[in-house]
């Protein structure tokens, strides 16, 4: 018995059919061969989101760099001195720096490699068109964690990109009581969507402020902060109403919606009123640093600060018991024992992740390669 309304197919994976109901292959997270393909088709092709503009210094300032090992090279964005137009160069080459495509969409830097790709943001589409407006701009107190991972790229956004593992492998995040109430309902999204290479999950979450101050722990109650964030929503605009895209569904217990931008970038919009965002950069094919960072409007009393601490601490716990099967996944996938492997409906979003990715390196097999910039 589904808790919430389901497509009228009767599942979400059935909504979109060209995604297929068979047991899927993890052959693309464990072939070195594959990783090669992916690098050339996926990350030399699509529009990569390299920081903020917040992060690039005043013109004169020198420039901000991002390493992309999976192209190589890096990218190196500075403001033009005479105009403060951004620019992004490659880094690194014994030619000199050489400019490359970069365009910003709500104050995301964004580079490509590729001077035939479609502009930014018809390439990111409408589920990033119905966040715009929301108030990036305003969010500026940022905790960054950064980790080395000993899986492929598209596994950590594969455990991301679904929460139904969530009452279960973040049972001890929870007092006991609420931690068996959850386990026992199972976890159901609101709403999925997907737009081309990207997709959206959103949920419900009802812990900032929790119904009943019982269901959260001492510190968070005494604080009025966990992992869903400061329970108590900034009060900037931007914010209410929100921009049409979040909350889909019109859900009144509504808490978050997670978006996944082909290929490696994952935002996190929490209904108390702050962000996250995620990247995932492969170093090998069995290797990728993880990026996860929290954006915050800045904190004006000491309290506040102490709240977002709070969150971010929480938000490292979850991480890394998030992080922490997947090195064993990687292993497992490895050993070629089992191949193929069922996805529930709460899965979709790794279906979809491995299929446009699937799709991209097919696709540059039929075509000429880049010229050489
Ligand atoms: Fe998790």
């Amino acid at each position: 018995m589904p808790h919430f309304a389901k497509p009228a197919e009767g599942s979400w994976t059935e909504h979109y059919p060209e995604l297929g109901t068979a047991p899927m292959s993890y052959e693309d997270s464990i072939s070195p061969e594959y990783y090669e393909l992916e690098r050339k088709a996926v990350f030399e092709r699509t529009w990569l989101n390299v920081g903020r503009v917040e992060q690039v210094p005043e013109p004169g300032g020198g420039h901000f760099t991002k390493e992309i090992a999976a192209v190589g090279t890096s990218a190196e964005l500075l403001r033009d001195a005479a105009d403060g137009t951004l620019r992004a160069f490659r880094g690194g080459g014994p030619t000199g720096p050489v400019p490359i495509r970069c365009e910003v969409w709500e104050g995301f830097v964004f580079v490509n490699l590729d001077d035939d790709a479609e502009p930014l943001a018809t390439y990111l589409g409408t589920l990033a068109a119905g966040l715009e407006g929301y108030p990036f701009d305003r969010m500026t107190e940022v905790f960054r964690y950064r980790a080395d991972i000993g899986s492929n790229w598209k596994l950590y956004m594969d455990a991301f990109a679904e929460f139904y593992h969530a009452p279960v492998l973040h049972a001890k995040q929870y007092v006991g009581n609420e931690s068996r109430k959850l386990s026992s309902y199972g976890f159901e999204a609101l709403h999925y969507q997907l737009d081309g290479p990207h997709g959206m999950v959103s949920s419900w979450g009802g812990m900032a402020p929790p119904k009943d101050l019982n269901m959260v722990k001492p510190i968070e109650r005494v604080l009025r902060s966990g992992n869903f964030g400061p329970w108590d929503r900034p009060d900037i605009p931007g914010l209410d109403p929100l921009p049409p895209g979040l909350n889909p569904s019109g859900h009144k217990a509504w808490g978050i919606d997670s978006f996944v931008f082909f290929p490696n970038f994952m935002m996190v919009v929490w209904a108390p009123g702050w962000y996250l965002t995620y990247h995932y950069w492969p170093t090998a094919y069995n290797r990728h640093t993880f990026e996860g960072t929290l954006y915050f409007v800045p904190a004006r009393t000491a309290r506040d600060r102490v709240r977002q601490e709070l969150a971010a601490v929480t938000f490292k716990e979850f991480a890394l018991q998030d992080c922490n099967t997947l090195e064993a996944t990687q292993t497992m996938l490895q050993s070629r024992v089992v191949t193929h492997f069922p996805l529930n409906d709460q899965e979709i979003l790794l279906r979809h992740l491995h299929r446009t990715a699937a799709r991209y390196v097919a696709a540059s097999a039929d075509r000429q390669p880049a010229t050489p910039a």
